[in-house]
């Protein structure tokens, strides 16, 4: 049930692609539908360049024969399609769950649009009770987790297997239990401020338009 409200997400996503376009390629179980369908339009004719978000959805991208190009090649994106882990009702968004929010968020920064598809899980009256994903650089951690805890969390560093996650640029993350935040603009900035912080998965007046899988049917919601 739970993936095909992600399917239903995700592939209605695709249909916003049009030729031409340079398109962002988010990161995650639900966009990977929207990758998906793009793999098969390409192959129908469709002319797009795609900008990868992380390693795994270059492979994935790459695998389905999806022309790609860099985001200094291409400064300014016509499109991005992207997951999210918590949307509130103000669009702001939790992202980072796979640990591939920093290169999410420059390429969210360079789009012109930004779509998020999640399934209706992820909707939420308020963001912070998924933990906020952070990424730190290794050189200092432990003292920059303290100082994240000093805002009034529980930071935890994310594990892999037995050893440290290590992202995509070669950093830490480290998973903010906040629980509710009631100000997640002004966090982001406290946050950010922090050195050794690299990223905070807090993406706040980035995304435009949230498309929701629900167990019936799905959900379109445009920001005015
Ligand atoms: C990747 O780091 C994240 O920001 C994802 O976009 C987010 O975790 C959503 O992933 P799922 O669609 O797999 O839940």
């Amino acid at each position: 049930m739970i993936e095909e409200m992600k399917r239903k997400a995700g592939e209605k996503a695709a249909e916003y692609v049009k030729d031409g376009m340079v398109v962002g390629l988010g990161t995650g179980s639900t966009v990977k539908y929207t990758i998906l369908k793009l793999g098969e339009r390409v192959k129908e004719g469709l002319d797009i360049i795609g900008i990868p978000t992380s390693r795994n959805t270059e492979e994935l991208a790459k695998s389905l024969g999806i022309p790609l190009g860099d985001i200094n090649e291409y400064q300014s994106i016509d499109l991005t399609i992207d997951g999210a882990d918590e949307v509130d009702p103000h669009f702001n968004l939790i992202k980072g769950g796979g640990g591939a929010l920093l290169r999410e968020k420059i390429i969210a920064h360079a789009s012109k649009y930004e779509v998020i598809v999640v399934d209706e899980r992820k909707i939420k009256d308020f963001l912070g009770k998924f933990p906020l994903p952070v990424e730190v650089t290794p050189f200092g951690y432990l003292r920059t987790m303290k100082v994240l805890e000093s805002l009034g969390c529980r930071a935890s560093l994310r594990k892999k297997n037995d050893g440290i996650f290590v992202t995509d640029n070669g950093n830490y993350i480290v998973d903010c239990h906040f629980g509710k935040i009631e100000e997640p603009e002004k966090l982001e900035r406290k946050i950010d401020e922090i050195p050794g912080v690299v990223e905070v998965g807090l993406f706040i007046n980035l995304a435009n338009e949230i498309i929701v899988g629900k167990k019936e049917g799905i959900e379109i919601r445009k920001k005015n």
